[in-house]
């Protein structure tokens, strides 16, 4: 697998693939690559020919006092997991490679509505960075199609709304979050977990599955779940963010009769922010 830095090179490569007929599929990522990552490559697989994955820490995604500087990176160990699972390409660009100069404050992509609550609340402008540096990777790789985790689900929502809206003309593909033994999904931030903060971390799963079965069993009390849910999560140890019931589309508050829902939640567990959801249809 080669390993390109510049954005000429990547597009020179990319370009003779296209001529030569392949069908391009990307995964986007921040390295330190877990199963979860992994797992996206080989999807991509069965619906592309070439396979290409980034490795950027997006510093314009994070937010002030957050973990940019210390952010796990990982480039030999990363190179080393996509070349075993057959990715053909990997972008790994330097911060001044994807933006020069002050070009970070040329221009921002912003997704409205969806990136409103949650985690666009609790970390603003964090959906801005993400949908600017997408919109960029997009740019440069131009895929036929780009894979993405739902563990991450209103990121990915926020990604189809972006790629619907602006014709991107790309298929979006969620990919089930990859878990533990445990249940605890797959983060690059677990790294900042103690072994048994992973253990109690399992809650925030267990929590969401029991709040589904609930709804699943009638229960249309989300206020009540997810305050239930919140002292489950304070009894194992966590800071409880959000805990929310909520309508799969749009991620608005459920109502009851909402037939497609998922549950999101957020919550900090020793020096890690974690977040998981589960989404199911009634
Ligand atoms: O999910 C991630 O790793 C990042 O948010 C992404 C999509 C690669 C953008 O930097």
């Amino acid at each position: 697998m080669q390993t390109v830095n510049s954005i000429k090179e990547l597009r020179a490569i990319i370009h003779a693939q296209r001529l030569a007929g392949k069908r391009i599929g990307f995964v986007p990522t921040m390295g330190n690559l877990h199963e979860g990552h992994i797992t996206l490559v080989r999807e991509g697989q069965k619906h592309a020919d070439f396979m290409v994955s980034s490795v950027f820490v997006n510093p314009t995604q994070f937010v002030a006092g957050e973990d940019f500087d210390k952010y796990p990176r990982t480039l030999k160990e990363d190179q080393e997991k996509l070349a075993a699972v057959g990715c053909n390409l990997l972008f790994a660009p330097p911060v001044d490679e994807m933006y020069p100069g002050d070009q970070a404050s040329w221009a921002s992509v912003h997704v409205t509505k969806i990136t409103e609550r949650h985690c666009g609340a609790a970390r603003p402008g964090h959906f801005d960075g993400v949908a600017t540096v997408v919109t960029k990777l997009f740019n440069i790789v131009k895929p036929d199609v780009a894979l993405f985790g739902k563990k991450d689900f209103q990121q990915l929502a926020v990604i189809r709304r972006m790629s619907t809206a602006l014709c991107f003309g790309i298929d979006i593909i969620g990919i089930d979050t990859v878990r533990e033994a445990n249940g605890l999904a797959m983060s690059s931030r677990n790294g900042y977990l103690t072994a048994d903060e992973k253990n109690r971390g399992a809650e925030m799963y267990r929590s969401l599955c029991a709040a589904r079965d609930a709804i699943k069993g009638g229960n249309t009390n989300f206020a009540q779940l997810s305050s239930e849910a919140n002292d489950k999560l304070e009894a194992a140890g966590f800071i409880p963010e959000y805990f929310s019931v909520c309508r799969a589309d749009t991620l608005e508050p459920a109502q009851p009769g909402d037939r497609n829902l998922v549950i999101l939640a957020a919550a900090r567990m020793g020096k890690a922010r974690l977040i998981d959801n589960i989404d199911f249809t009634l």
